[in-house]
């Protein structure tokens, strides 16, 4: 006898079919297209800080300069430039805690499509892919992307408590970047996981500066090359910025000198 299949209708996505009740943003991000969208727009505002936080570390090589009768380390004075953005019109700190808010919401948006992408994913295909073959298609960078994102979320952890809170840090003191880089990345272990997280970071940062065009459906052969060359630059850029810093303080290169300064600590 003859079987009726009973299927839905085809969406093209996959996960809970949207409901009527919810606000669109709510359905949609319960699409897995939806969450993909999420992954790349909190992955753009990511790559953003992750590139202007370089920037700023790089400032590390500027040293010392005179603000007056003041000497000061500049980047220093980059911390202090950042709590007073939009002073007068703002009160200082504000805008910084804006900026603060937006990238917690978008590390956490991040980490929650992530997860729940892969539990969409494990719902289509409960049964493991059993050939090697299919590990030649994907390739190391994405294969690796929820270790490297592991990595790198536990590192900012520690990072914060490290240059930030201090409490990583017995040497540290608040205000003073200059001084607790040195002090922080000049204990051989710690800048060795500095390394290391940081080529996680550009692990990741390559393949989900590859994949977010697919996302967001930017992909077309005709852009591929062009795709693939940002993806390799914005992860070397990154990687070699950074790297330079934990290098740079165990060769001596950056070195905090208390007598070239005549404060530590920028203003808090
Ligand atoms: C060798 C590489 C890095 C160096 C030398 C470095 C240095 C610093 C320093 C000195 C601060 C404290 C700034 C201050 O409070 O005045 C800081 C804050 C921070 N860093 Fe990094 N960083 C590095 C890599 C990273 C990476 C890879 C990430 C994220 C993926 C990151 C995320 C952050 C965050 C979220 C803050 C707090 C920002 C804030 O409080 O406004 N850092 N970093």
């Amino acid at each position: 006898m003859a079987q009726t299949l009973n299927r839905g209708p085809v969406s093209g996505t996959a996960g809970t079919p949207p409901s009527k009740k919810k606000p669109f943003l709510v359905d949609f991000y319960s699409t897995a297209v939806g969450k993909k969208y999420v992954m790349a727009i909190t992955g753009i505002i990511g790559i953003g800080f992750v590139v202007v936080h370089m920037i700023g570390n790089l400032k590390a090589y500027l040293g010392v300069i005179t603000e007056g009768d003041e000497r000061v380390y500049d980047i220093d004075i980059y911390g202090e430039f950042l709590r007073e953005l939009l002073v007068p019109i703002m009160p200082r700190t504000y805008v910084l805690w804006g900026l603060r808010l937006v990238l917690i919401a978008a590390v956490l948006l991040h980490i929650h499509a992530a997860y729940s992408l892969t539990v969409l994913n494990r719902k289509a295909r409960p049964v493991k892919y059993q050939s090697p073959r299919d590990y030649q298609v994907a390739n190391f960078a994405s294969r690796t992307m929820r270790w490297t994102g592991i990595i790198v979320a536990l590192f900012i952890l520690w990072h914060l408590a490290d240059l930030t809170w201090g409490w990583a840090n017995p040497d540290f003191v608040r205000g003073a970047a200059y001084r607790n880089l040195d002090a922080s990345l000049s204990r051989i272990p710690v800048a060795i996981l500095y390394i290391v997280a940081n080529i996680a970071l550009g692990i990741h940062l390559f393949h989900g500066t590859w994949s977010l065009f697919q996302s967001m459906g930017w992909s077309s052969p005709r852009f591929n090359k062009w795709r693939r060359g940002l993806a390799v630059g914005v992860a070397t850029i990154i990687v070699v910025g950074n790297v330079s810093i934990p290098v740079a303080v165990l060769a001596g290169v950056i070195e905090f000198d208390p007598d070239a300064v005549t404060h530590e600590e920028a203003a808090e």
